[in-house]
């Protein structure tokens, strides 16, 4: 033992045993006792950043649809599912230090509502940008930053670790963001924009700083975008990579079910089926943005749903990748996401999500059969996808049950009611030709062809000849009611 222990406590520098870090390396001990904030600063500090995730959660996923470049919707989802998860956690932290009422339903000071109304109704793609990458997600990040440096990390360290996590996946958002204004936003975009952008600052010192830290301006802000209330824009809209989104020309789920096609063939159907799952996120923001008052578990299953299917396309992305296809060539029809947005309540878009992935379990038509063409078709990474999609699809119908079961009462009446909403979205195959926004033109044996080339075998003469449309039959094979 060490004699300088046995003769009394060394005040200057403090140390553990043996020279061991005091308070499990948290804080020196001079630190521990001077730094700090009362539980109420730190609530309300806490109550400021869960807001402001929750503001940006709603911001992030309301935009999907109508925001048109692909890698947006993507980031969008991604960083909507990380407000989502921080919102929980953040909530769970006041719940821990208070007594209800909470307050947690409220927003902390009107101009920070405000300053998210005006990013939430942003006019174009660039305001868009600026407004979450350039001034909300900073503002978060320096709130979190300001917490950890403030509250004492021993006396209130649930909620230091929590703005650590937090922080690693805000500063992530922000990296990508930074990249996306410096590839989508020109210094003229911004220059048009700097009125508001001051006025975005201008309302965020007003509220004292989005952690309320600064002394409030006190300045009365005229809202410029949001001075007209915000209505959500539930269309879908792709860029111009995306032609031809009304085509349902080609079944992918008749060819795949065909056991007279061989397996790798159908491994391009398996990618365009993921890529195709744009129309998910697309969908579901409708969902977030129209369900007002659940309990948050349930925005944030469904927005970790909404990251999920964001994943699924990506992974078509990889495959049509490995393949050396470019899937600019294929047409991604957008009607499935358009009509249920358009043409169905949030309930019946619900149950035709449950509908459809409740579907899938079964084993010979479901996801598990998937994996098994991709198994038998000797290609490593589309068994990976679908092993991997297989996986969250068990998740999605485990939520579906929780969430929109219940809300409709048994499985198979839920199951029921989104089959009948589902095909009333679908009866407008020929109409559609007939209107000039398709031909429904087969887009399957150019792409085919791309395939083979990279495979390095001729095309099959009869796979050239493959000519089955979306036109009497849904994906999941039943008829469509006409
Ligand atoms: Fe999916
Ligand atoms: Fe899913």
């Amino acid at each position: 033992m060490n004699s300088t222990h046995a003769a009394g406590l060394p005040f200057h520098p403090y140390r553990g045993y043996a020279g061991l870090p005091p308070l499990v390396g948290l804080h020196t001990m001079e630190e521990a006792a001077t730094t700090g904030l009362t539980v109420s600063a730190s609530v309300e500090r806490i109550k400021r950043i869960h807001w402001s995730l929750r503001r940006l959660h709603s911001i992030l996923t309301a935009r999907i649809p109508g925001t048109p470049v692909y890698e947006l919707k993507m980031a969008f989802s991604l960083h909507a599912y990380f407000c989502a998860e921080h919102v929980a956690t953040f909530a769970q932290r006041v719940t821990e230090m208070r007594q209800p009422p909470y307050g947690l339903e409220v927003p902390p000071h009107p101009l920070l509502d405000v300053f998210f109304d005006e990013i939430l109704a942003a006019p174009s793609t660039e305001a868009l940008l600026l407004g979450i990458y350039d001034q909300a997600l900073p503002a978060v990040v320096r709130a979190l930053e300001n917490l950890m440096a403030d509250t004492n990390r021993l006396f209130d360290h649930p909620t230091y670790r929590i703005c650590r996590f937090a922080l690693l996946e805000m500063q992530d958002a922000l990296g990508y963001g930074e990249q996306a204004i410096a590839a989508l936003v020109s210094e003229n975009d911004r220059t048009g924009l700097n009125e508001w952008l001051t006025l975005l600052d201008r309302s965020l010192a007003a509220a004292g700083g989005l952690d309320g830290c600064k002394p409030n301006t006190e300045e009365m802000i005229q809202r410029q975008f949001s001075a007209i209330p915000y209505v959500y824009d539930p269309v879908p809209r792709r860029d111009e990579r995306f032609k031809d989104p009304f085509n349902m020309g080609v079944n992918a789920e008749a060819m795949l079910f065909d056991p007279d096609i061989p397996p790798l063939p159908k491994t391009i159907m398996l990618y365009f089926k993921r890529m195709r799952e744009i129309d998910v996120p697309e969908m579901m923001s409708s969902i977030l943005f129209e369900v007002t008052g659940k309990p948050w578990d349930y925005y944030r299953d469904m927005t970790r749903q909404l990251w999920d299917e964001a994943r699924h396309a990506m992974m078509g992305e990889v495959g049509f990748y490995s393949l050396e296809v470019d899937w600019t060539a294929i047409p991604f029809n957008f009607t499935w996401s358009l009509g249920l947005n358009t043409m169905l309540t949030p309930r019946e878009r619900h149950a035709v999500l449950f509908t459809i992935e409740q579907g899938l379990m079964p084993k010979k038509v479901g996801k598990e059969y998937e994996w098994e063409v991709a198994l038998a078709a000797s290609d490593p990474l589309a068994a990976m996808i679908q092993d991997y999609d297989w996986a969250d699809e068990i998740l999605h119908a485990r939520i579906g049950r929780e969430w929109i079961v219940p809300e409709i009462g048994s499985q198979v009446e839920a199951m029921a009611y989104g089959d009948q909403a589902w095909s009333r979205t679908l009866v407008d195959w020929k109409k559609w030709k007939e209107d000039g926004l398709t031909s429904h033109c087969n887009w399957w044996p150019e792409v085919y062809k791309q395939a083979c080339k990279h495979w390095a075998i001729e095309p099959d003469a009869e796979l050239l000849a493959y000519n089955a449309t979306y036109e009497g039959t849904r994906a999941d094979l039943k008829n469509v009611a006409s």
